[in-house]
C-alpha cells in the first residue's frame, strides 16, 4: 500500500465569498477550484485522496469530483488515473484541526504521511508538494508546513521560527502581535503529517480563544512545544501557497493560474500574441505553432492542432477538436465540434454539436442551429465543403462532401445535401430545380460564401 494520502479541506463554511455556490467549486479557468488541487497532487503522486465536505456542499462537491474523475480518465494515460478519491464530511466547522480529523476514519489503518491540502489554495504545484514531502521524510519531521514568503501576507497565518528549518508555532492574523503582523513568512495551510501519530497530536488541540475554533495550526505549535519535529518548507515559488477567502482573491489566482498555462503553451511552441487577454482551459492541449490572436477563450479540454490560427475573439468549447492547419477567426463560437484539418470558420459564426470535414470553409455568419429549444441535435459538414455566408443549418442534418451552399441558404432539420451539389435559398433547395421553379433557368453564379 502507496504510504501516501492526501486529505483536502473542503468543508469551510466560506462566507467571504458571499456566494450561494461552494466555494471549492467556484470556476477557474473552467475547472473548479479544488479539482485544481487535485490535479497537483495527483502530479506529485498521491494515489489515495480524502475529501473534507460538509453536510451542505456534500452531494454537488461529490457530483464535481466524479465529473473531474471521468473526465480526467478520457484525457490522460491509464497509469495516472489509478487514484482513489473519497468524500467524507465534517458535521460540524469546527475548524481545521477538527476537519482534519473528519478523515481518521476512512484512514483507518493507514500507516504513512498523510499531506493536508487546502481546497482554496488552487495554485499548489506539484513541485511544492514534492519539496515539502522531500523535507519532511528526510528531516525525519513529524509535522511540517508548506510556506511562502508574501509581499502581503494580510489574513494568512505567520510562521514563527525557532531556530533554521525548526519553526516554533504558527500564528493566526487576528492573534498576532504587531511584530509578529510584519513577518513576511505565511502558512500555506499544507501540511505534512505522519499518520497514526498525528491524530493524538490533533485532538489535544485546544479551542481558539478568539474563536473557540480547533485550528490545525495549533498541532503545529503543540508538536514543538512538546520537542517534536516541526519544519516549515517554502514553497518552489511563492504564488504557490496563495488562497481564495474572497472575489478579489479568486480573480488573482485565476490570473496566476492563467499566466502559468500560458507560459507552459508558449514553451510548448504557441504562439499568444497577447497573453494577457487570453484565456486557456489548464485541460486543453495545442499543438506547435497554433498562434493564437488577442482575447480568445478556449474552454474545457478542448484540443487544438498545430498551426492552427485562433482569433481574434474566438470562442471555443466543450471540449471541441480542431485540425491541424485550420482557422477559428473573429467572433466565432465552436462548441462540443470537431473540425478537419484546413477548415475554417474566420467570421461571425456559431459551430455547435457538429462535426466538419476537412478542408471547408464555412462562411461568415454561418450558423449551426443546435438546438430547438428542447434539445441540442447534431450537425454533419463533409469534407471540402463551402458554406455560403448566412446559411443557417437547422439541426439535425447534414451536408455532402464538396456541396455547396448559397448566402442566407436555410438547410431544414432531417434534409441532407448530397455530396457535389449546390442548395441555395430558403428552405434551401438544390440550385437547378429551385431556378426551375422560379422559372429562371438561366445559369449564373451560386451567390458566393466568404473566404
Ligand atoms: C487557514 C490557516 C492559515 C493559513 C491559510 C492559508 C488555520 C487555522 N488557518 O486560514 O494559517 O495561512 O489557511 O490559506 O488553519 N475548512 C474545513 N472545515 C473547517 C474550517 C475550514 O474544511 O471547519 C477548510 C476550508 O474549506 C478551507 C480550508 O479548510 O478550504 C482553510 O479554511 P479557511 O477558513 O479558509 O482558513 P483561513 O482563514 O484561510
Ligand atoms: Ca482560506
Amino acid at each position: 500500500m502507496s504510504r501516501l494520502a492526501a486529505i483536502v479541506l473542503a468543508a469551510g463554511k466560506s462566507k467571504r465569498m458571499n456566494s450561494a455556490l461552494p466555494k471549492v467549486l467556484h470556476p477557474i479557468l473552467g475547472m473548479p477550484l479544488v479539482c485544481h488541487v487535485l490535479e497537483a497532487a495527483v502530479a506529485a503522486g498521491v494515489r489515495r485522496i480524502v475529501v473534507v465536505a460538509s453536510v451542505e456542499n456534500r452531494s454537488a462537491l461529490e457530483a464535481a469530483l466524479r465529473e473531474w474523475h471521468d473526465e480526467r480518465a478520457r484525457r490522460t494515460a491509464p497509469s495516472l488515473t489509478t487514484f482513489s478519491v473519497d468524500v467524507v464530511v465534517q458535521e460540524v466547522q469546527r475548524g481545521t484541526a477538527d476537519a482534519v480529523l473528519s478523515a481518521r476514519a476512512r484512514l483507518q489503518g493507514f500507516d504513512g504521511t498523510a499531506v493536508v491540502l487546502c481546497g482554496d489554495a488552487p495554485c499548489v504545484s506539484a513541485s511544492s508538494i514534492e519539496a515539502l514531502l522531500s523535507e519532511h521524510r528526510s528531516k525525519g519531521a513529524e509535522i511540517s508546513v508548506l510556506s511562502g514568503e508574501l509581499d502581503d501576507p494580510g489574513g494568512y497565518g505567520r510562521i514563527v521560527r525557532g531556530s533554521g528549518a525548526a519553526i516554533t508555532r504558527i500564528v493566526e492574523e487576528k492573534d498576532a502581535t504587531p511584530d509578529e503582523r510584519r513577518i513576511r513568512e505565511i502558512n500555506s495551510g499544507i501540511i505534512a503529517l505522519e499518520v497514526p501519530l498525528a491524530w493524538s497530536l490533533l485532538e489535544n488541540v485546544a479551542p481558539s480563544k478568539e474563536t473557540d475554533e480547533l485550528y490545525l495550526t495549533e498541532a503545529v505549535s503543540l508538536a514543538s512545544r512538546e520537542g517534536r519535529k516541526a519544519l516549515a518548507v517554502m514553497a518552489a515559488v511563492p504564488e504557490d501557497v496563495l488562497g481564495v477567502n474572497d472575489r478579489a482573491q479568486l480573480a488573482h489566482v485565476t490570473a496566476v493560474i492563467r499566466r502559468r498555462v500560458n507560459l507552459a503553451h508558449m514553451k510548448a511552441g504557441v504562439t499568444l500574441v497577447d497573453p494577457d487577454t487570453v484565456f486557456i482551459d489548464p485541460r486543453a492541449r495545442i499543438g506547435r505553432d497554433t498562434l493564437i490572436m488577442p482575447f480568445v477563450v478556449i474552454e474545457g479540454p478542448c484540443v487544438i492542432g498545430s498551426g492552427v490560427r485562433l482569433g481574434p475573439f474566438a470562442h471555443v468549447r466543450g471540449g471541441s477538436v480542431l485540425g491541424d492547419g485550420g482557422a477559428v477567426g473573429n467572433f466565432v463560437e465552436v462548441v462540443r465540434t470537431r473540425m478537419g484539418s484546413s477548415s475554417r470558420a474566420l467570421h461571425l459564426a456559431y459551430l455547435g454539436d457538429a462535426t466538419v470535414g476537412e478542408g471547408t470553409n464555412v462562411g461568415a455568419g454561418t450558423i449551426f442551429a443546435n438546438y430547438d429549444g428542447k434539445d441540442k441535435h447534431p450537425t454533419s459538414v463533409g469534407a471540402k465543403v463551402s458554406l455560403g455566408a448566412g446559411t443557417v443549418l437547422v439541426a439535425p442534418c447534414s451536408v455532402g462532401d464538396s456541396a455547396r451552399t448559397g448566402a442566407g441558404a436555410v438547410v431544414l432539420a432531417r434534409e441532407s445535401v448530397p455530396a457535389g451539389e449546390t442548395w441555395v435559398g430558403v428552405p434551401a433547395r438544390k440550385n437547378a430545380a429551385r431556378r426551375a421553379s422560379l422559372g429562371e433557368d438561366k445559369g449564373g453564379e451560386v451567390p458566393h460564401g466568404t473566404r
